[in-house]
């Protein structure tokens, strides 16, 4: 047999996976759908005594169909996410009413009912009828990106149906059951968000995070909500060596720091009752905030020389000792351009 990822996971799983847990020794399709119900958002070791105690309350879909929903939830109680246990009372009414309490067979038509989603119907037709049926929860998604070095968040939807496409052509012929204990054991011993343990690993030769060493990179993060992206436009305006810096509104962007003045030329000019002579820009500089980034357009000026500047709030500076005046960074790094470019 050719050493596939598929047929290495699956001899793994038979050499070195897990044999002994509660819900592997049966194919009664109630007690595995049970605890694929139980294992959704919660770790093994946390299941193993809910899951004994609810068999031992409601042994089979009937008993669970007849019991009052409070005696499930009560059961439930401190497994969370308790619309899991209302949609498996549900779900056990259903499979009692309109399938004479015999789970289908399909993974498609498991999928129908209530709590039973696409990854879980396919995880209880594998154990329960040896369907072969693909199967891709978050542990799988995080095998199946370091293996096959898929980039992208899995969350957004090209990248999901990839992922499904994905699982779906691994699928062996034969040894579902083997093949769907081995993804998620892999992904639940080895292959763990951090320090998975390679040397271990029995697809680690054709892995391509870890040929590459991006086991941390994938898969790929949730992307961080886009900050906004601001612009705003700085006059430079220089007369004989020395730059105009103007007081900022004690509140706000750079509250009480000393900043060329901010806004389009001619306005700003106006403003401040100057004529210009000559005016270029320079190149944009960003600067990332915490909330937000600034594009900020500097534009320096040349102006006629006037007394009518002698306001508060503005002062004219050295442009050798602006930069240290007390000015934001990105202003500073703005400031030392300017001033070298003059040397
Ligand atoms: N997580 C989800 N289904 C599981 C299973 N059948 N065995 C172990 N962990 C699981």
């Amino acid at each position: 047999m050719p050493l596939t990822f598929t047929n290495r996971l699956i001899a793994w799983q038979k050499r070195a996976g897990r044999h002994d847990l509660p819900w592997q020794k049966t194919r009664d399709p109630y007690r595995i759908w049970l605890s694929e119900i139980m294992l959704q958002q919660t770790q093994v070791s946390t299941v193993i005594p809910y899951y004994q105690r609810f068999l031992a309350s409601f042994p089979d879909v009937q008993a669970l169909a007849a019991a009052p929903i409070e005696a499930v939830i009560e059961h439930w109680a401190g497994l969370g996410y308790y619309a899991r246990a209302r949609n498996l009372h549900r779900c056990a009414q259903r499979v009692a009413a309109e399938f004479a309490g015999e789970f289908p067979q399909s993974a498609e038509q498991l999928a129908e009912l209530p709590g039973i989603g696409r990854s879980t119907a396919a995880a209880i037709a594998a154990f329960a009828f040896g369907q072969r049926a693909a199967i891709l929860d978050g542990n799988v998604k995080r095998v199946l990106c370091r293996q096959f070095g898929v980039e992208g968040f899995p969350g957004q939807a090209a990248i999901h149906n990839q992922l499904w496409e994905l699982a779906e052509r691994l699928l062996p012929a034969g040894d579902i059951e083997a093949y769907t204990q081995g993804l998620m054991d892999l992904g639940a011993t080895l292959c763990g968000r951090s320090r998975p343990r390679c040397a271990d690993c029995p697809v680690a030769a054709d892995c391509i995070a870890r040929r590459d060493g991006r086991q941390g990179e994938l898969p790929t993060a949730r992307p961080r909500p886009a900050v906004p992206e601001r612009t705003a436009s700085f006059a430079l305006i220089v007369d004989d060596g020395r730059l105009l810096l103007e007081r900022r509104p004690p509140s706000g962007l750079w509250g009480g720091l000393l900043v060329p003045p901010e806004g389009e030329v001619e306005g700003t000019l106006q403003r401040l009752g100057l004529n210009l002579i000559a005016q270029r820009p320079l190149p944009p500089l960003k600067h990332a905030f915490t909330h937000f980034r600034l594009t900020l357009h500097p534009v320096l000026c040349e102006v006629e020389r006037s007394l009518t500047v002698g306001e508060p709030g503005l002062e004219w500076i050295a442009l050798e000792r602006a930069a240290d005046a007390g000015v934001p960074a990105p202003i500073r790094k703005l400031i030392r351009q300017v001033a070298n470019s003059r040397d």
